[in-house]
């Protein structure tokens, strides 16, 4: 096979030219990035969050000079204090490109709190904000406002996002973190937050809930799958700017097979283009889906360990195109146990995300999942999905 780059992504966020459509979503999130209006993003697992978020921050640096993004991960922040001070670091880096700058920054903004500062090296320059918090934790509101006070100061609109924000759930005392974060960041005039994550249920107990501190924080955007009639245009040019090609049905059908879940579209896609020398084929695409599914297999056999048997037979049974999971039946003939089997079972999977509930019944979330679990568990060989019109893509 020849040796060229792939001009699909799926091994990281995508920007630019592996991005595709999202138009409104982007215009939206630009839009409340832009005018102070907060966002929480919702979606499922590698649809396309942080790329998303990615690409906004770039086009909104492009098009407004005043504007700073920092971006952090909560899944990096083991607690309370360790947020702040990657917070903090964070917004430093983001409101100067020197470090000597940052470090004046750090001394300025962080005056009675005296931080522990750390100069990184050529790999990772830029610094490292440490806090004694015996003294810190009387200035926690201070921590909290200093990216207004920066951001005021340098006049700068400045946007914070964080990644995986439903984590936070975890830390001690949480609730009333949440309080003390919603109390001071609603107050922040030049500062607009993004918060997004993959646990939906997490995500929506913390900011569609009344009477939770984040209720009505934001603007809450529940990202759809992208549409086909934006994906087989996507695909075909991909392939024609390597001097490939696929025909607009076979590309369909590649999205369709994969449900439009934009991660997985990508893989199969590259797979595909890999198996091809000029024109995709059938053959091509069938084989490049079972090379999707070996090369995720250890992900999906960890899910399947981490499940009881229980979670297994109701999987099971989903697959097998069962509905009333709580017929007698039903119940019966997959091996559930009781109706309280069934429903702990269900939560667990659906708090997993590894299931979802559809208008009549409930369906595997992640469409690789789904077409593993067939071929292992009921002996269905996974097929490239013919139809000229999407399953059920947004
Ligand atoms: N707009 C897009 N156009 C084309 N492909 C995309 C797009 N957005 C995402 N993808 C594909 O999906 C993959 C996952 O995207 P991304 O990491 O942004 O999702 P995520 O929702 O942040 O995932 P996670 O839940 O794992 O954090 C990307 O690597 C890329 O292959
Ligand atoms: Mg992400």
């Amino acid at each position: 096979m020849e040796e060229e780059t792939t001009p699909f992504d799926f091994g990281s966020t995508v920007n630019r030219v592996t991005f595709t459509n999202r138009t409104k979503d982007l215009e939206r999130l630009k839009g409340n990035m832009a005018g102070g209006i907060n966002t929480i993003l919702i979606s499922p697992r590698r649809w396309g969050k942080s790329s998303l978020v990615e690409q906004a921050a770039i086009e909104l640096g492009q098009e407004r000079k005043n504007a700073r993004v920092a971006v952090l991960d909560m899944f990096a922040c083991n607690n309370f204090e360790e947020f702040l001070e990657n917070l903090s670091r964070e917004v430093l880096k983001a409101t100067s490109s020197k470090w000597e700058e940052q470090v004046r920054n750090a001394k300025t903004f962080f005056r009675n709190i005296n931080p522990r500062i750390e100069v990184g090296n050529n790999v990772d320059p830029g610094i490292s904000i440490g806090f004694d918090w015996k003294h810190a934790s009387k200035h926690v509101g201070d921590i909290l406002d200093m990216p207004e006070r920066i951001a005021q100061a340098k006049k700068l609109r400045l946007v914070i996002c964080v990644d995986e924000f439903q984590n936070m759930t975890g830390w001690y005392d949480d609730l009333r973190t949440q309080k003390l974060m919603r109390a001071h960041w609603q107050r922040h005039k030049h500062v607009t937050y993004v918060l997004y994550g993959s646990k939906r249920q997490m995500m929506a107990k913390l900011f569609d809930h009344s009477g939770k501190p984040f209720f009505r924080f934001g603007d809450i955007l529940w990202l759809q799958r992208i549409a086909l009639e934006h994906w087989t245009p996507f695909i075909v040019a991909r392939f024609k700017s390597t001097g490939r090609s696929i025909a607009p049905g076979l590309a369909t059908a590649l999205a369709n097979t994969m449900k439009c879940h934009s991660w997985y579209v990508q893989q199969l896609a590259h797979f595909t283009w890999s198996l091809t020398r000029k024109k995709a084929d059938h053959a091509a695409l069938e084989r490049a889906l079972e090379l999707v599914l070996d090369s995720n297999t250890p992900l999906y056999q960890l899910q399947c360990e981490n499940l009881s048997l229980t979670g297994i037979n109701m999987l099971r049974a989903i697959a097998n195109g069962e509905t009333q999971l709580t017929s007698a039946a039903v119940m019966h003939e997959h091996r559930l146990g009781t109706s309280r089997n069934v429903q702990k079972a269900r939560a667990v999977l659906e708090g997993k995300d590894l299931i979802e509930r559809t208008t009549d019944g409930y369906a595997f979330l992640d469409p690789g999942f789904e077409l593993w679990f067939k071929r292992e568990f009921l002996g269905i060989p996974a097929k490239v999905w013919e139809a000229r019109t999407s399953p059920n893509a947004g």
